[in-house]
C-alpha cells in the first residue's frame, strides 16, 4: 500500500520528466537578485538538507522502503513526479529541492488537506506569478491570484501522515487566526522585509524590467539556525535568528522585596507577537522552545536555575517544553512522525496568545541582596540527543538562540528606605538621562 494518498487532477510519480523544468541557474541571469536570496535558502536545500536525509534513512528503514515516495513529494516535487525519486539518479533540477521552476509552475490547488501536496502542475515556457502585467522575452507570463495567498504555501506546509495524523498544521492554525481574517498571508511575513507584517520592497524584479513598488523577497527564512549553520549558508542563518528574536514578547512578574526564607513565587509571560501560526511550527515534535529562568543574588551566588542546558545538552528535565508530543501505536511518546496515531499533547504558543508559566523558590538564609531575577526564551531546530543518534556524538552541536530575555530584581524589605544596596531605579535613570545629554551634546556641538 502507497502512503501517498494523490488529490484528483494533480501530478503523480513519474508523469512528468525532470527536463520539462529549468535549474535555477537558468533564471539568474536575469533574476539575479532573487536568485541569490532564494540559494541557500532551506527551499534550495530541501532535498540535500542532511537532518532531512538521515530522518528520512530512518523512516525508510522503519517502513522498508513504502513511506519514500511521501516524504520526497514535498521535498524533492521535480524528482517525484519525474519518477526519478524515489529509488533512482537524481538530476541536478531535482536536486534543487523547491526551487524556481516547480513553484512557478503550480498553475492550481486541488484541494489542502484533502492529500498530500496538492499541487497541479503546469510545466513549460509560462512562469506564473503575482504580476498582472510583466514582460520577458525568455518565457511568457500570466497572473496567478493563487501565488499571492496563503493557500500556495498550504499545499506543502501542512501535513498529514499515512494516519491522517496532522503532523505540521501551519496553515491550518494560520487559516483560523486573525491573520488570515485581516488577510495577511504567509507572503506578507515571509516575503517582504516586514517579518511580522507586510512592508514593501521597491525595485526591479529582473534585470531591464521596470522599477516596481514591491519585489518579494525570496529568502524564505524560517527559524532554521542549525541547518543554515552546517551548510554554511550564513546570510540564512542570521536571517532566521533574527526572525525568531521577532516573534515573542515577554514579561515577568515578581515581588518588589522578598525576605529570607520567604516563598516566591514568579510568573513569567509569553506572548506569540509575531507569527500567524504557532511557536514553533513545522515538525514542532522535533523542535524546542522553553524558559531558562535564573535566579542569582548580589554576589552571584546561584539560588534558583530552571530550563538550563546540561553537559550531554539536554534540556534539565522539570520544565514545560512548548511543542508538540506525538504518540506511536501504544500511545507512548515518539519524534516518528510518520508512524504517529495520536497526538499526547500540545504546548505550543497560538497567534497572539499568551501563556503564563510559574516559577517557585525560596530566598535562602544569608543572601545578599539584591536577588537578580533572568529569564530567557530559548529555541533550538532539534533536542540534542536526537541529532547525535542520527549523527554520532561530538558532530554537530544544535545552537541555541535566545528569542527573548526580561530581567527584574527582589529587593530586602528590610532596607532602609531611600537608601538601596545598589544605584536602584532611579539612579538608572539619572544616568540614563545624563547619556542621552552627553549624546544630544556631542551631536549639537560636532
Ligand atoms: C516556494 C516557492 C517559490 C520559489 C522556490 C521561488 N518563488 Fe518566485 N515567487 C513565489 C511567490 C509565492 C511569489 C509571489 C509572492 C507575493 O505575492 O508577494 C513569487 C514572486 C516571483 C517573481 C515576481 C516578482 C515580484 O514582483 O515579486 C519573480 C520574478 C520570481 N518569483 C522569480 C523566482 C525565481 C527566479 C526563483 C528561483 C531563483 C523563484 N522565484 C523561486 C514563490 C516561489
Ligand atoms: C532573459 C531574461 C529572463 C530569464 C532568463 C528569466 N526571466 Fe522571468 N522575467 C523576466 C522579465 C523581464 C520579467 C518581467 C518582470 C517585470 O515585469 O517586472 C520576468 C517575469 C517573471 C515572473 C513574473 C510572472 C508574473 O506574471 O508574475 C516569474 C514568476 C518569472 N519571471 C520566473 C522566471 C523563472 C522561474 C525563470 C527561470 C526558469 C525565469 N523567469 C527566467 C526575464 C527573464
Ligand atoms: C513544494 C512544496 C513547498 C511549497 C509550495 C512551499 N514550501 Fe516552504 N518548505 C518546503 C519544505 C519541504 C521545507 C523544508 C526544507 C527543509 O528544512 O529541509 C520548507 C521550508 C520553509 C521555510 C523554512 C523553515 C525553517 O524552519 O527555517 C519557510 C519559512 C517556508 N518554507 C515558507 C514558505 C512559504 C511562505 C511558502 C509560500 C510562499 C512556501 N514555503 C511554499 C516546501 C514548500
Ligand atoms: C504575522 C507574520 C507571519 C505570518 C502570517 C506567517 N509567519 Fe511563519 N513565521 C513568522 C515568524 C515571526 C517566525 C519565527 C518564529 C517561529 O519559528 O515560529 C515564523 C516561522 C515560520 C516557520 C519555521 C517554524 C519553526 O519553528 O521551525 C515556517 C515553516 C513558517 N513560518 C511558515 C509559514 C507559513 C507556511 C505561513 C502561512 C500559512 C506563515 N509562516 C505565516 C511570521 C509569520
Ligand atoms: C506535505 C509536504 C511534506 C511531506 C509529505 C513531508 N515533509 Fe518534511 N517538511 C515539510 C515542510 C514544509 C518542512 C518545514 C517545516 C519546518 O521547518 O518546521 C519540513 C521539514 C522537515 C524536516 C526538518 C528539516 C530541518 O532542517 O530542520 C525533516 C527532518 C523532515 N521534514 C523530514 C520528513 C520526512 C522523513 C518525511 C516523510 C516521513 C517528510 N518530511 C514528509 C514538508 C513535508
Amino acid at each position: 500500500m502507497s502512503p501517498v494518498v494523490l488529490a484528483v487532477g494533480t501530478i503523480g510519480h513519474g508523469e512528468l520528466s525532470s527536463d520539462q523544468f529549468r535549474e535555477a541557474s537558468r533564471c539568474s541571469t536575469c533574476h539575479g537578485i532573487i536568485h541569490s536570496q532564494w540559494d541557500g535558502s532551506m527551499h534550495s536545500n530541501a532535498y540535500i538538507d542532511p537532518f532531512y536525509q538521515k530522518e528520512l534513512q530512518v523512516a525508510s528503514e522503519d517502513t522498508e522502503g513504502s513511506i519514500d515516495e511521501f516524504c520526497l513529494r514535498c521535498h524533492t516535487p521535480i524528482g517525484v513526479t519525474s519518477g526519478e525519486a524515489p529509488g533512482g539518479e537524481l538530476s541536478e533540477v531535482s536536486r534543487e529541492g523547491v526551487q524556481c521552476d516547480i513553484c512557478h509552475s503550480v498553475s492550481g490547488n486541488a484541494g489542502i488537506g484533502s492529500a498530500s501536496a496538492p499541487f497541479i502542475l503546469s510545466p513549460g515556457n509560462v512562469q506564473r506569478g503575482p504580476l498582472k502585467e510583466s514582460k520577458s522575452t525568455y518565457h511568457e507570463t500570466r497572473y496567478s491570484k493563487l501565488h499571492t495567498k496563503s493557500e500556495f504555501c498550504g499545499m506543502c506546509h501542512y501535513v498529514n501522515n499515512s494516519n491522517g495524523v496532522l503532523v505540521d498544521d501551519t496553515y491550518k492554525v494560520w487559516k483560523n487566526s486573525s491573520y488570515s481574517a485581516e488577510g495577511t498571508q504567509c507572503q506578507d511575513c515571509h516575503m517582504s522585509p516586514g517579518v511580522t507584517s507586510f512592508e514593501s520592497n521597491p525595485g526591479r524584479s529582473a534585470s531591464g524590467a521596470p522599477k516596481r513598488d514591491h519585489i518579494s523577497l525570496h529568502y524564505f527564512e524560517g527559524a532554521n539556525a542549525f541547518v543554515t549553520d552546517i551548510l554554511d549558508e550564513e546570510t540564512h542563518r542570521r536571517r532566521a535568528i533574527e526572525r525568531l528574536k521577532k516573534a515573542a514578547a515577554m514579561n515577568i512578574k515578581s515581588p518588589s522585596n522578598a525576605s529570607e526564607n520567604e516563598y516566591v513565587g514568579l510568573e513569567v509571560l509569553v506572548t506569540n507577537s509575531g507569527a500567524g501560526h504557532k511557536i514553533p511550527t513545522g515538525v514542532s515534535e522535533i523542535r524546542q522552545m522553553w524558559l531558562e529562568v535564573s535566579v542569582t543574588d548580589d554576589n552571584g551566588k546561584q539560588i534558583y536555575h530552571a530550563g538550563n542546558i546540561d553537559k550531554q545538552g539536554d534540556i534539565k528535565p522539570g520544565i514545560q517544553v512548548f511543542n508538540t508530543v506525538l504518540g506511536d501505536g501504544n500511545g507512548n511518546p515518539t519524534m516518528k512522525f510518520w508512524n504517529a496515531e495520536s497526538i499526547l499533547s500540545d504546548d505550543r504558543i497560538p497567534p497572539k496568545e499568551t501563556v503564563v508559566q510559574k516559577h517557585n523558590f525560596s530566598i535562602p538564609e544569608g543572601v545578599e541582596y539584591p536577588v537578580y531575577v533572568n529569564v530567557k526564551l530559548q529555541y533550538r531546530s532539534a533536542p540534542q540527543d536526537v541529532i547525535d543518534d542520527l549523527f554520532g556524538k561530538g558532530t554537530h552541536e544544535v545552537p541555541v538562540i535566545n528569542m527573548a530575555e526580561k530581567s527584574s530584581r527582589i529587593n530586602d524589605p528590610d532596607a532602609p528606605p531611600g537608601e538601596p544596596s545598589m544605584p536602584g531605579f532611579g539612579a538608572n535613570i539619572l544616568i540614563l538621562m545624563f547619556s542621552v545629554l552627553i549624546i544630544v551634546h556631542y551631536r549639537k556641538y560636532r
